[in-house]
This record gives structure tokens, sequence and C-alpha cells, in this order.
């Protein structure tokens, strides 16, 4: 097995600030990183920009900037929001770096000593935004066919690679290379583009008298390289610069080009826009210089905004930095790699993302969590109980995973291994809610079945927080250290950490502040003022002092069968009572158990579906009539009076 893992991000042109496109592959990314890490392949993870070509050189004048003053400022909001979605990049290529420069010029002078750059007069149709001729017939209404403005006519002399001759070494390549373009459907578009048009050459060079900001042509001077010819170049010249040393068995009598102990990358992550120069300029370069071709190149989806495509004119940008400061970094790699295949497209909406934290995160894993840890302080002291046996079905859930989702992230389908996380997570709590270990606690012979199921949930809690450590690096240290696992996590191995019985007897736990906090919808009614404040059906104080209000804890909770509203909760109001509660559409059973909340404990009994109920838990209705239930803030015994 290959124990090198390389993967890559497209280099982001610094024209402009980043967005949720740029956050989204390189998270993709870091998250291939950290996981390879974790099972302790040699990871070389590579992002950086792209600083070159008529794009930068435009917004700099714009600004009043030199390119290179416009590209130093600029490079700094990538490295920033790198900072704070928590990415563990390896190296960072600008394509300005002086060694970068060298390469490119080594691999043009490699291709044209072997006849392969011809210079050719040319005419033809050209798109300014995008830097790219096209011929007549790829027009669609005599605008360019990728961004939709108009073209400009040019002749001029130029520099062509031709690379018309690596057609059908393309196309037996990427038919016959299993995996070599992902998803299966963007690699029959590149294949339908390779069988049903004669592949062009290309133009690799723009006059000087027309763009100066770019590299020069080693063998002219009036010439700079063409922008994406520089930037593909940068996924074999940062190997050769910025990554760990050399191995000198390796590199010995090879030349420059040739040396690389990183090359061919194993994944480079692009979006589907830039599908082309990937799969195909990309790979035809690296025939020409005779290396071989990445083994993947996958294209994703594009993000639209609540249902349209995001656009600074529509004033619908999302800045990942806001994001991420508001609802929290891992919340919102989660949600990236949650919400949407990696392949398709996605929509992004407030809403969205809310209902996963509150669903997912705040609800499914985050009361897990506390729920766990609470048990562990409340029975036993906060220490890991000891178990002489555990429950095979959650242990071997947690044995199977890794194989479950080491497939899907060898394929890139990010949210089918979380889909396999979340399996074990909601498995944990319902183990929790069906064996019931604050019964088990009242009584003083079920000790050691007690004990088992608390070491047994938080042995598999640990195994959730080791398989989020790629999606969700922060939280997932938190869980365990909260389990008391003092190793840094860049330490661990994901194969010895995937043992049962890692979590030592006899540790401590520590009780931290809620990992994801529910995020209440932040649309409020404005208070009416006084006058407004009603002034009939008053009940005096005495009147009020009637309703006898308690702090009441879930024990138990369960759906009445044959209805979707109606759930039986067990609550310790001082004395145990049930209680039928109508929130079963808003609420399910395990989100209650353990939870605090207000009860009216006086009234009088009645029978819901045939089951006797004693009392009523409070909630409020909002206007959608989505309930919230009452709970209390701070810890408060049961029983306790509300006045
Ligand atoms: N500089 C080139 C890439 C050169 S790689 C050798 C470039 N840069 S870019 O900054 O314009 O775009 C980078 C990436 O952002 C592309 O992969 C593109 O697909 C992605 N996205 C731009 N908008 C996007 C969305 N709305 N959604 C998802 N990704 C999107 O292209």
């Amino acid at each position: 097995m290959n124990r090198q893992y390389y993967v890559t991000t497209p280099i982001y042109y610094v024209n402009d600030s980043p967005h949720i496109g740029h956050a989204y592959t390189t998270v993709a990314a870091d998250i291939l990183a950290r996981y390879n890490r974790l099972k302790g392949l040699d990871v070389f993870f590579l992002t950086g920009t792209d600083e070159h070509g008529q794009k930068i050189e435009r917004a700099a004048k714009e600004k009043g900037h030199s390119p290179q003053e416009h590209a130093d400022l600029y490079v700094n909001n990538f490295r920033e929001l790198w900072r704070t979605l928590n990415i563990s990049y390896d190296a960072f290529i600008r394509t300005t770096d002086p060694s970068h420069k060298e390469i490119v010029q080594a691999m043009l002078q490699t291709i044209k000593d072997k006849g392969e750059i011809e210079k050719r007069t040319y005419k033809g149709m050209y798109c300014t935004p995008c830097e790219r001729f096209w011929t007549q017939k790829d027009l669609i209404n005599g605008n360019c066919p990728d961004c939709g403005r108009p073209v400009e006519e040019i002749e001029e002399s130029n520099y062509f690679f031709l690379m018309s001759k690596y057609q059908d070494r393309l196309i037996r390549h990427v038919q016959e290379k299993e995996g070599f373009i992902l998803p299966e459907s963007r690699r029959n578009e590149v294949l339908g583009f390779l069988l049903s048009n004669p592949l062009g050459d290309l133009c690799i060079s723009r006059p000087k008298s027309r763009l100066s900001w770019g590299i020069p042509l080693p063998f002219d001077e009036d010439y700079v390289t063409y922008v994406w010819f520089d930037a593909l170049a940068n996924y074999l010249s940062a190997t050769l610069y910025l990554c760990p040393a050399y191995r000198a068995e390796q590199v010995a009598g090879k030349d420059k080009l040739h040396s690389s102990c990183w090359w061919p990358a194993t994944n480079q992550l692009i979006g589907k826009d830039i599908l082309t120069t990937h799969a195909v300029y990309w790979s035809a370069m690296l025939m020409a210089i005779d290396l071989p071709l990445p083994e993947n190149i996958f294209a994703h989806g594009w993000w639209t905004i609540e249902g349209r495509k995001m656009s600074k004119s529509l004033g619908n940008v999302i800045n990942p930095v806001e994001v991420a400061n508001r609802f929290g970094v891992d919340a919102f790699r989660f949600f990236l790699f949650r919400e949407v295949p990696f392949g398709l497209d996605g929509d992004f909406s407030e809403t969205a993302l809310i209902k996963r934290i509150n669903v997912d995160l705040a609800n499914d894993l985050g009361n897990l969590t506390s729920r766990i840890l609470m048990m562990i302080g409340k029975y036993c002291n906060g220490i890991i109980p000891e178990s002489d046996s555990e429950d095979a079905s959650i242990k071997d859930l947690c044995l199977s995973l890794f194989e479950r989702v080491d497939k899907h992230l060898s394929c890139l389908a990010f949210h089918r291994a979380l889909e396999e996380i979340w399996t074990l997570v909601s498995s944990l709590n319902k183990y929790i809610d069906a064996s019931q270990p604050w019964s088990l606690a009242a009584s003083s012979d079920k000790r050691a079945e007690l004990q088992r199921v608390l070491y047994t949930s938080a042995e598999a809690l640990r195994f959730v927080a080791l398989y989020l450590i790629p999606f969700m690096p922060e939280s997932a240290e938190r869980i365990l250290r909260q389990l008391g696992v003092e190793t840094p996590i860049a330490d661990l191995n994901l194969i010895s950490e995937s043992k049962w019985g890692r979590l030592r007897h006899g540790s401590s736990v520590n009780k931290a502040s809620s990992l994801f906090p529910r995020i209440e919808s932040k649309r409020q009614q404005p208070a009416p003022a006084s006058s407004d404040l009603p002034s009939e059906n008053l009940v005096s104080i005495e009147e009020f002092a009637k309703v006898q209000l308690k702090v009441g804890r879930v024990l138990e909770a369960e759906r009445v069968p044959k209805s979707d509203k109606l759930l039986r909760l067990k609550v310790d109001t001082g004395e145990v009572r049930q209680i039928v509660a109508g929130i079963g559409k808003d609420y399910s059973p395990e989100d209650l158990v353990q939870r605090h909340i207000v009860v009216v404990c006086n009234l009088k009994p009645a029978k819901l579906m045939g089951i006797e109920s004693k009392g009523m838990l409070l909630a409020a209705t909002d206007k959608e009539g989505r309930l919230s239930i009452i709970t209390i803030d701070r810890e408060v015994s049961e029983g306790a009076r509300i006045k």
C-alpha cells in the first residue's frame, strides 16, 4: 500500500476576497489530509494562490496597486481564512515565488526542446475575463461559453503547445484508468469532449505588449506564460521546493523536474468549472514532460445561496469567516459536508445550517456527550467505571466503523462517512434510553450492569470523537479531553485507536460547557408597549399561587403507539409521575431524557389515548405551531417549586 498521500486544492485568484466556494474545496482537502495522517500515512497537503494574469493586473490597477503589492495584500485574506477554518496545509504556494517561476520555465524549455511548442499567428475570439481564446463554434450566441460575456476578435503571434497530439493518449487514459476523473458524470463529460472534437493546440503565451504580469517565456522575452499553464504547474513545482526534505537516493541522477518525491498527486480537488483545464491541459502538460498523471481529479459541485447563483451583484456572497464566527468553525465544516454529497451542487441557507446544528449537533451529538458525562459524573463520581463485559451490538458497530468510513472516504463520499458516524451516535442514544442507567443506579444490585452500560457508552463515544477528528477537529478533541483522553489528536493513530477498550478505567471525565448550543431562530416580535398589555382576564397572585409548578427531570420517554404527537414521560418532580405530552412532532424521546422541565403538578389527572397523565409540562408555541419546552438554565434539584 502506498504510504504517501498528496492532496491539492486549486490555487485561488488573489483578485478578490475568499468566499464559501473557496472554503469548500479547502475544507474537503483538509478532511482528507487529516484522515490520512490519522491513518498513519505521510501526507503532503498543498494549497495556495494564483497571482499572475490579466484578472490580477486589472484588479490591482483598480485599487491603485502594483500587481505584486495587490497579491501581497490579498494573499493574507486566504491565509487568515485557512487559520480560522483550522486548515492543516503543509505548504502554501504563491505563483510569484521565484522557485515556482524557475520550474515553470524549465517545463516550457523541456517541451520546447522536444519540438512540441511552435510559434504561430493566430486569429481567435478572446474572452478577457476568462483569459481564453475560443473558436467561433464554441461561442454561445456570440458570447463566451463559460461566462456568457462578449468576446473580442484578436490576431496575434503566439506560442502553441501541441496538445492535439495527446488526444488519443488522453482518451485511453480516461477510459482505462479507473477513478482518474470522479464523479463518474464528470468523467463522461470529459470523455465526451475528447471523443467528439478534434483537440486543438494550446496557446501558452501572451505578448508582453498586451499583458506583462506573468512569467517570461525562457525562449522569447517578448512574451509571458499563459496564466493557466503557470497555475497548473504549481502542483508539481510545490513538490520540488516546498515539500518535506528530499530522499537523496530517490532523487540521485534525475533532473529537477523528475526529482519529486511526491508526484503524482493522490487527489486533486477542483470545482466543476475548471475540469477541462485540469483533465485535459494539465494531463497533456504532464505527458509532454514524461510524468505520470494524478491518480484522481475530483470535480465538486457549486453552492447556490438560497436558490440563487452567488454573485457580488446580487449581494449574496457568503463570507466564510463570518459564518464560522457566528455559528462555529466545526458546525460550518460539518454542514458543508453533511448537507450535500461531494460532487453535486448544493444550496446554502442559514435556515438549513441552523437546522443541521440543532438536530445533528446539539440534539444528537451534544446531548449524547452531555448525557454520558453527566451520568458518569453522577453515578461514578466522574471516574470511567470498570467493566468486565460490554454490549456486543455497540461494540460491533464501533469495530466495524473503520471499514465503513474508510470505504466512503476513499471515494470522497464525505456525507456517507458522516452518516456512518451518526448511525453510531443514534444507536448509542437509543442504547442509553433502552438500558436506562438512571433506573439501574436506583437499585444497588444493578451496579455491574450500570458500569457496563456507562463504560460501553463512554468507549463508544470515544470512537465517535476519533472518527470526527478529520471533520471537526476542535470538537472531537474536546470530547476526547472530556473523556479523559490526554493524547494530542496529532499523535493518535486511527488503526491502533480503533480497538475496543482503550478508554482507561479509573481516569477522570471532565464536564465542560455545552459543545453545540442550540441556536434559536433570530426572528423576534417587538415587545408590546405597556398600554397594549392585557387588562382583562387578570388573575390575582393568590389565584396564580394555586397552580403548583415544579421542576421535573425526565427519567424515561417513549412514543405512544399509533400517535405521532403523544409521548409518554416518566418524570421525577420530587415524586415519580407519568405525563402524556403532545410534543411528539417537535421532540423525539431521546431529546428529553435527563432534561429538566417545568410541570404543572396539581392538574386533574386525565386519560389520553387510554394512558393516564398526571400533570402537564409547559412549552411555548411559535407562530408556525412549533413547540419549545420550558427548561431550567441552572442545576436545580427535582421537585423545586416555581413561583
Ligand atoms: N485560479 C483558478 C484555479 C487554478 S488551479 C491551477 C481559479 N481560481 S478561483 O479563485 O476563481 O476559483 C477557485 C475555485 O473556487 C474553483 O474550483 C471554483 O470551482 C470554486 N468556486 C467558485 N465559486 C463556487 C461556488 N459557488 N461553489 C463552489 N465552488 C465554487 O479558478
